[in-house]
């Protein structure tokens, strides 16, 4: 693994805001000719909530992918605690703390509940999952080790899921698909959890018990952190301490809520007229 000690500028960055987990400095991302990500600088302190808004296409997913080493920058850096990711591999990236969930479902449908979260598991070497699918017989104590802190990860995140741990991932309706994927995500340990429109497909009544679900997590684990992309208002002004816009691939506002809300730009996407239309 190639991280790189960066210490110096990451104190000065955390003197302004508390011990930074998580910092991308200058991110540019360009595909070809499009510029997806421009010069965005991004940071999260242990166990802060950052929301994520901006219209389709503003580059929000794009910037989860630089975070997670899915994308390597065009220029800028990543640094976990201090330390840059450059040249770091995905799965090192999530195996090292950083977790997420996608936009678009990447559930094994045809795998039950509880066999999504121990595939989870797999990137935390000491659980073997990988070792003991292939073993069966010699890595069974490992096995229920895994399945054992599977169902507390399960219970963890919703009840109800629990309970349906031996169903397929395929016949969970939407909002429990959304759930288990948070359970996968936290079953790598993570320091931080990315979850890109963690509400979609969800109705009202859904996205209220997502909110609370995220809720009693941060109450469990206090130093994890959330980056939470979001077309959802009433999420994005409940659960983050400060909202980052994004629009065109620049970062536009960087507030609390109630700074960033004021802004033309969200008031014309989120909050004017073109409020339903636009909501992904
Ligand atoms: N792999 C890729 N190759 C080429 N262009 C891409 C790629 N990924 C994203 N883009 C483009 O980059 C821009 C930003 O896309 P991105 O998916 O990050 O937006 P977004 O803010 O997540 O939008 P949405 O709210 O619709 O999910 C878009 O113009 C998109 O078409
Ligand atoms: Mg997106």
């Amino acid at each position: 693994m190639s991280i790189e000690s960066n210490h110096t500028q990451t104190a000065q960055a955390a003197k302004a805001t508390g011990p930074l987990v998580l910092e991308g400095r200058g991110l540019t991302m360009r595909f070809g000719g499009l510029t997806a990500v421009q010069g965005v600088d991004i940071h999260l302190a242990t166990g802060e909530v950052l929301g994520i808004i901006g219209p389709n296409g503003a580059g929000k997913s794009t910037l989860l992918n630089l975070l997670t080493g899915i994308y390597v920058p065009t220029e800028g850096e990543v640094l976990l605690e201090g330390k840059s990711l450059k040249g770091v591999p995905a799965y090192e990236i999530a195996g090292a703390g950083i977790a997420r969930t996608f936009q678009t479902s990447r559930l094994f449908g045809s795998l039950s509940v509880l066999d999504n979260v121990i595939i989870g598991m797999h990137s935390r070497t000491k659980c073997g999952v990988i070792t003991a699918l292939l073993r069966p017989g010699k890595s069974k104590a490992e096995m229920n080790r895994c399945a054992e802190r599977a169902c507390e990860l399960l219970k963890s995140v919703s009840h109800d899921l629990f309970e349906r741990r031996n169903v397929l991932a395929s016949s969970l309706p939407q909002a429990d698909r959304r759930r288990l994927e948070i359970a996968r995500a936290l079953a790598t340990e993570p320091k931080i959890v990315l979850l890109d429109e963690p509400s979609s497909g969800m109705d009202d009544r859904d996205t209220d018990a997502l909110i609370a679900d995220i809720q009693r997590l941060r109450e469990q684990n206090p130093k994890l952190g959330f980056i939470i992309i979001e077309h959802d208002m009433r999420l994005i002004a409940t659960l983050p301490s400060r909202v980052m816009v994004l629009d065109y691939g620049r970062k536009i506002g960087d507030d609390t809520f109630e700074v960033v809300r004021q802004l033309p730009r969200v008031q014309e996407a989120y909050l004017g007229r073109k409020a339903s239309s636009h909501h992904a």
